[in-house]
């Protein structure tokens, strides 16, 4: 038995964020991660952190935007706290070392992205903000976090509504059993869910799949973001084109250089990421190419520079003007239920970033109000765990007969999922592929707990997809009507 008193699974921003907060008040952190520690959407991020900072700017316009692009189903005391909180703990973070774009006046840059009324967006060495954001958190933390990289996360410890740690594996196949006074999912969404992502490989919804086994309320799961603009080549997704890329000047256009959002939306290629990536995708249907055109971009290559080594990677030259593009998954707005101070509806278990949902994202996300949301609601989460000190009881492990039965590939659950739950859904085939993922269940009934012996960490990851796959397709099928990222085709 391994003791920790505060405990974290995964290591993005949600969970840096918390364990950087905690450790300036000399508060042990173990932060448990299934890769390496800056291998998380958040490293990946190219959009900024949107902030109402600049002079023309307020927090209660950000909250309309926010608002707005949620389609209102969004908590409203949620997005009031993200925004309101936001403009303090971005200072903050910029008195801890942070370093943000600047104009040439010296002062913060501003960008624009989809269905913000002006720019709000900042961003850290172009496009690389994530990864810059990570980093500096990293530089933050102290000797009381402890980092553990390739160790996976089986199940967590939980009896009567209550949760005392984690069972994990590592990388050599040794098991380890945690007792923590607190517990924090940090682990992402769920973009290797279906075959075209913006997402890093370890985000298969295991934090989704986790509570949902621990009995923790989720919610809004069938809200999930396709971003309009991966670098598409042959069907195949290579990574993220930015919105900012739109936001500087880029826009959509069939092979005959014709604007595919004209006449679509008001706000044309900026409009609500849904209504952008609806539009390419049908044209993609029909079999036609669509790509970005840059060509009115200036400096591309400078503004944008993680863009141009993907591109260039892959045999495109940005210096040509267009971009191959097709739309990917990108964030999941749903999530385990959880207050703005991450509490769940488990005792001693607590959720924070993407894996959370506060409500705050409605049914879409406003651009670049996820990597403020890890920040935040991370320190409100901290801070939350420094005023109600607890000492959670270790309950001794029951052995589990459940054995896992023999899974579908990843291949079979990214195709099923696109087609059934992906950007187009219809009520119809949301029913078959329920039953599809049901035969899946181990004992012919639910996605209960299985003895983690009885499966390897890979084989507990492909669990964690048909769970997950499930809960999302359940709620796709719930919801009958289409609004913001569910949209709902009729047969
Ligand atoms: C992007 O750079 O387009 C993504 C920004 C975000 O998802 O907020």
């Amino acid at each position: 038995m391994e003791e920790a008193d505060i405990l974290v699974i995964g290591s993005g921003i949600g969970a840096l964020s918390v364990a950087g907060q905690l450790c300036k008040h000399k508060r042990k952190v173990t932060v448990i991660t299934k890769g390496l520690k800056k291998a998380c959407n958040s490293s990946l991020a190219q959009g900024g952190i949107s902030v109402a900072l600049s002079k023309e700017d307020d927090y209660h316009y950000h909250y309309e935007d926010t608002m707005a692009a949620g389609c209102n189903l969004n908590d409203p005391e949620a997005v009031m706290k993200l925004v309101s909180t936001a403009p303090g703990v971005i200072k903050e973070f910029i008195e801890s070392g942070m370093v943000f774009d600047k104009d040439e006046k010296g002062e913060l840059a501003f960008g624009r992205e989809a269905a913000h009324r002006l720019n709000r967006v900042i961003h850290a060495g172009g496009d690389k903000t994530g990864l810059r954001v990570v980093e500096q958190l990293i530089r933050n933390l102290t000797t009381d976090v402890t980092v553990k990289q390739n160790e996976m996360a089986l199940d967590l410890r939980v009896k009567d509504g209550k949760c005392c740690g984690v069972i994990t594996r590592d990388d050599k196949g040794e098991k380890h059993i945690y007792h923590a006074n607190y517990t924090i999912l940090a682990t992402g969404g769920i973009g290797q869910l279906y075959p075209s992502t913006s997402n890093d490989v370890t985000i298969t919804g295991d934090g989704l799949a986790m509570a949902y086994r621990a009995g923790a309320k989720l919610k809004n799961l069938e809200f999930i973001q396709f971003h309009p603009t991966m670098l598409t080549i042959d069907g195949n997704a290579y990574g993220l084109v930015s919105e900012a890329c739109r936001g500087a000047g880029g826009i959509l256009v069939n092979e005959k250089g014709e604007r595919i959002m004209e006449g679509v939306h008001p706000m044309k290629d900026l409009a609500p990421r849904d209504v952008v990536a609806r539009q390419v995708y049908a044209h993609t249907l029909k079999g036609e190419k669509i790509y970005l055109d840059i060509s009115a971009v200036k400096d591309f290559k400078k503004k944008f520079p993680t863009v141009t080594s993907i591109c260039e990677e892959h045999g495109v030259d940005p210096d040509d003007g267009k971009i191959p593009v097709a739309p990917g998954a990108h964030f999941h707005m749903g999530g385990v239920e959880a207050t703005t101070e991450g509490l769940t509806s488990v005792e001693g278990l607590y959720a924070v970033g993407e894996v959370a949902c506060t409500g705050v994202h409605g049914a879409n996300r406003l651009a670049s109000n996820s990597l403020l949301e890890g920040i935040v609601f991370g320190k409100l989460l901290a801070d939350y765990i420094l005023t109600h000190p607890k000492k959670t009881e270790n309950f001794p492990e029951e052995p589990i007969k459940t054995k896992l039965k023999s899974l579908p590939t990843k291949a079979e659950i990214r195709e099923k999922m696109m087609e059934f739950v992906g950007i187009v859904r219809h009520e119809k085939k949301m029913l078959d592929i329920l039953d599809w993922f049901k035969q899946y269940m181990p004992n012919g009934e639910d996605f209960t707990r299985i003895d983690p012996d009885s499966a390897t960490n890979e084989e507990t990851e492909l669990y964690n997809m048909v769970t997950a796959g499930y809960l999302i397709a359940k709620a796709a099928f719930s919801r009958k009507e289409s609004i913001g990222a569910h949209f709902i085709k009729e047969d």
